[in-house]
């Protein structure tokens, strides 16, 4: 893919009976690797793994499943084992939902059904890419992997940077390298990189200190669920950041497209937080970083309370304190 261009994380290849390709996130930055999906149990797999990750992608990924599932056996057990795969991001089983509220197995009505939720996902990053782009002040700081490669179009915390780009201004990105997968170091980095960014990588416990020296004007992030209240589930470490954030004076955004948000759920605390493997955390690759046999505690996500969040940028708008409201009027649920 040429230099200056966003990463396309997965596409279909064909019509109504062809292929599912994705990017293995896995791979990158080291290398690019295509991964033809033609079952949902190959979809599901390379959800779990994090070949495709990122609220917003997992959604359309699993759409694209729900395609290859109606032309195999099982569809019904395929469809929610794609909807489990993972837990927290609201995205997933709502895609899924929405592919079954069709009640059909044509797959030109399928094939149809989710590449509107692929296209919606891109207009609605562009939208918020507008909306962040105002908010912008001195350079950013990110935390995990909330652009290209996690949506259907340029992201959601980093659009407001790409808005940046397009307009010709270079704006600063601080990318936390986010612990125990490195999304913020591996993916953040390379597609900011590519897309002519000043990006620059620390680890998660540097944060607070950048921050606190006044070299951040404005942190970004995305989410993976959003309460009816406003706090929010996203990457490991993000409620760390926002305290930091807000014992700093400095604002806390968090951007993401209204299949995100989750007005079921009233409070973080009802939000299910995945928890990961124990190797993720006690080695790199194939090298042990932990003593053998003592115990990790992995939880891919964390919350967010609404208070700590200065706003929250939706596709429709910026919504700001008291979230309740604001959220019950862009989802319009009361
Ligand atoms: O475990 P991951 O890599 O899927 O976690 C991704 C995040 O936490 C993102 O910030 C979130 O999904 C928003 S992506 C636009």
């Amino acid at each position: 893919m040429p230099r200056g261009q966003h990463p396309t994380p997965l596409r279909w290849m064909g019509g109504p009976d062809g292929r599912l390709q994705l990017l293995d996130q896995t791979e990158l930055p080291g290398r690019v690797v295509r991964l033809d999906c033609r079952h949902p149990r190959e979809v599901r797999a390379a959800i779990r793994r994090l070949a495709v990750r990122g609220a917003p992608l997992i959604g359309i990924a699993a759409a694209y499943g729900v395609v290859l599932a109606a032309r195999h056996p099982g569809f019904v057990r395929e469809t929610t084992r794609l909807a489990s795969a993972r837990p927290t991001a609201v995205n997933l089983a709502a895609a899924v939902a929405r592919m079954l509220a069709l009640d059909t197995r044509d797959s030109a009505l399928l094939l149809a059904e989710a590449r509107a939720i692929h296209r919606e996902d891109e207009e609605a990053c562009r939208a918020i890419g507008r909306l962040s782009f105002p908010l912008l002040r001195g350079a950013v700081l990110t935390h995990c992997n909330a652009g290209a490669l996690a949506t259907g179009g340029p992201g959601t915390a980093l659009a407001g940077v790409y808005e940046a780009l397009r307009r010709g201004r270079r704006v600063r990105v601080f990318a936390d390298e986010t612990r125990p997968l490195l999304q913020g170091a591996r993916l953040t980095a390379w597609e900011l990189d590519r897309a002519g960014a000043d990006v620059t990588v620390l680890v998660d416990g540097a944060a607070a200190a950048l921050l606190a020296s006044g070299r951040v004007g404005c942190v970004f992030t995305g989410a993976d669920r959003i309460a009816a209240n406003g706090d929010v589930a996203n990457k490991i470490g993000t409620r760390a950041v926002a305290l930091a954030a807000h014992d700093a004076g400095i604002p806390f955004y968090v951007a993401a497209p209204l299949t995100t948000f989750d007005p079921k759920t009233r409070t973080g605390a009802s939000i299910r937080i995945e928890e990961r493997a124990e190797t993720e955390v006690l080695g790199a690759g194939t090298r042990a970083t932990a003593p053998k046999g003592v115990r990790a505690w992995n939880p891919a996500f964390d919350v967010t309370p609404a208070r700590l969040v200065t706003a929250l940028i939706c596709e429709r708008g910026v919504l700001r304190p008291p979230f309740g409201s604001a959220i019950a009027a862009v989802t319009g649920r009361r």
